[in-house]
């Protein structure tokens, strides 16, 4: 029993991540209301949050590059960031806080709907900011090894998205530490993210054989399709790449194998793809080995019909723990996921809350200060799914029993952590009852 539930439960996912670059304050007054031109303030916060992806070539469907295209899509622009969905990050501000949080201010929001209101004013075009360059060069400098499918994918013009998972040829016979991926989509209007697993089973390798889709690569929905022995990273538009906190590293032992997921967003024409990862090694071995952690419920049960079907689970951390990032999962119908954690001496710490779960948009929140929690802590995780049928996201209609597992029809309740701690070994909970 408990072997099948393990099973599922490395159906893993997607942890799509984001951020780049510092939030930008613009200079509107406080009392009077707001003029907004786009040379004077709309051409700045588009450049700094918006063009990473709204670039030709890149993942987003059009540019906001130049007057022009910000004028074309400037009352979708209003209303898209008014509701919070674009850029999308979807932790809620003050609980936890992480690096390259891409949220807009209040006021940066107001601009953007006072200028699509007053019909896109221009400004003084001769003082437009311009728009910042992007370069095609590993951001931290040529790899240590950089790896990819042996062939170029195709990926077709329509239906659902596609989760890829290819098995790199990656044998050493050392032990390897590694402290930092980085990915070269091969083609950029369809690499929407990718997740680097690593796979000690061998499992991957079977499932990879027993595919024949005719292309290199076997598919799945979120997870891996195996369980994995860790994570090595994440990648999407416009994430800031870095290394692994001083003295930390992830483990690589001779005869693991990294396994990239790539999540393919269609474009509606016919796209090619072969994406380079490139891996960041240490010589030395680190103080700490970074390692993933995982807190599960597979006896998820969830109602059919319920709007608001809340499930609340606690776990308690054995022995000291630092957490650097976090990574909520669900599938289709989450809607909420909050996370705190309590001290043995009864200090409160929140660690994330996403009130707005979008599968699409699966993120690896990286704290601004990695988390010291004692041993003795107590953390509560808090989901909200909506299995109603005013869900337009429920794959089920009329809507039925949902149950924990990996496919578009299941769901999944998992909080992913990375952590370094006197355990020595990946965290694994796993909790149950309703
Ligand atoms: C990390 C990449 C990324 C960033 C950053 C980003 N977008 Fe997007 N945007 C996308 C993608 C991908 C889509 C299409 C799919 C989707 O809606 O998720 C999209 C869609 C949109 C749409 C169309 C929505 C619709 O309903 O069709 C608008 C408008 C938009 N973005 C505006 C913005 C604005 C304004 C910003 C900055 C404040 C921004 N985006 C930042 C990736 C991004």
């Amino acid at each position: 029993m408990l072997a099948a539930f393990m099973k599922t439960i490395f159906a893993l996912s997607a942890l799509g991540l984001l951020s780049a670059g510092a939030l930008i304050t613009v200079g509107a007054s406080k009392a009077g209301p707001v003029k907004a031109t786009y040379a004077e303030s709309v051409a700045g916060i588009l450049n700094k949050n918006c063009v990473s992806c709204h670039r030709p070539g890149e993942v987003a469907p059009f540019s906001l590059i130049g007057y022009d295209n910000a004028k074309k899509y400037a009352a979708m622009i209003a209303s898209v960031t008014k509701q919070g969905v674009m850029p999308p990050w979807k932790a809620v501000e003050g609980h936890g806080e992480f690096k390259d949080a891409k949220r807009l201010t209040a006021e940066e929001i107001e601009i953007l709907g006072t200028w699509a209101k007053d019909e896109a004013p221009r400004g003084d075009a001769k003082s437009e900011p311009k728009a910042p360059e992007f370069t095609s060069a590993w951001a931290l400098g040529k790899p240590d090894l950089v790896l990819s499918s042996k062939t170029e994918i195709t990926v077709g013009p329509e239906g659902p998205d596609e989760y890829r998972n290819f098995v790199l040829e990656n044998q050493s016979s050392e032990t390897r530490y590694v402290t930092a991926i980085d990915c070269k989509p091969g083609n950029r209007k369809v690499v929407h993210h990718l997740v680097v697993f690593v796979d000690g089973s061998g499992v991957a390798k079977k499932r990879d054989a027993a595919d024949k889709d005719g292309q290199e690569g076997y598919t799945t929905f979120g997870g891996p399709g195996f369980n994995p022995v860790g994570i090595l990273g994440a990648w999407a538009p416009g994430y800031n790449v870095r290394h692994t906190p001083d003295g930390t590293a992830f483990e690589l032992k001779s005869g693991q194998t990294m396994v990239m997921q790539i999540h393919y967003h269609r474009s509606g024409k016919t796209e090619k793809d072969r994406s380079e990862l490139g891996v960041y090694f240490t010589k030395t071995k680190p103080a700490k080995i970074a390692r993933f952690g995982i807190f599960v419920d597979p006896t998820l049960q969830i109602t059919p019909g319920e709007k608001s079907f809340r499930v609340t689970r606690s776990f308690k951390i054995p022995a000291e723990m630092t957490m650097y990032a976090v990574m909520p999962h669900m599938h289709l119908l989450g809607r909420v996921m909050k996370v705190d954690a309590k001290t043995p001496d009864g200090k409160a710490i929140p660690l994330i809350y996403i009130k707005d779960w979008d599968f699409n948009w699966q993120m690896q929140y990286e704290f601004k200060k990695p988390v010291v929690l004692p041993a003795g802590t107590v953390v509560t995780v808090e989901a909200v799914f909506d299995n109603s049928a005013a869900n337009p996201r429920n794959p089920n209609s009329p809507p039925k029993l949902v149950t924990f597992g990996e496919e578009t029809t299941d769901e999944m309740f998992v909080l992913l952590f990375t952590q370094t701690s006197a355990l020595d070994q990946p965290f694994f909970e796993i909790g149950s009852g309703r």
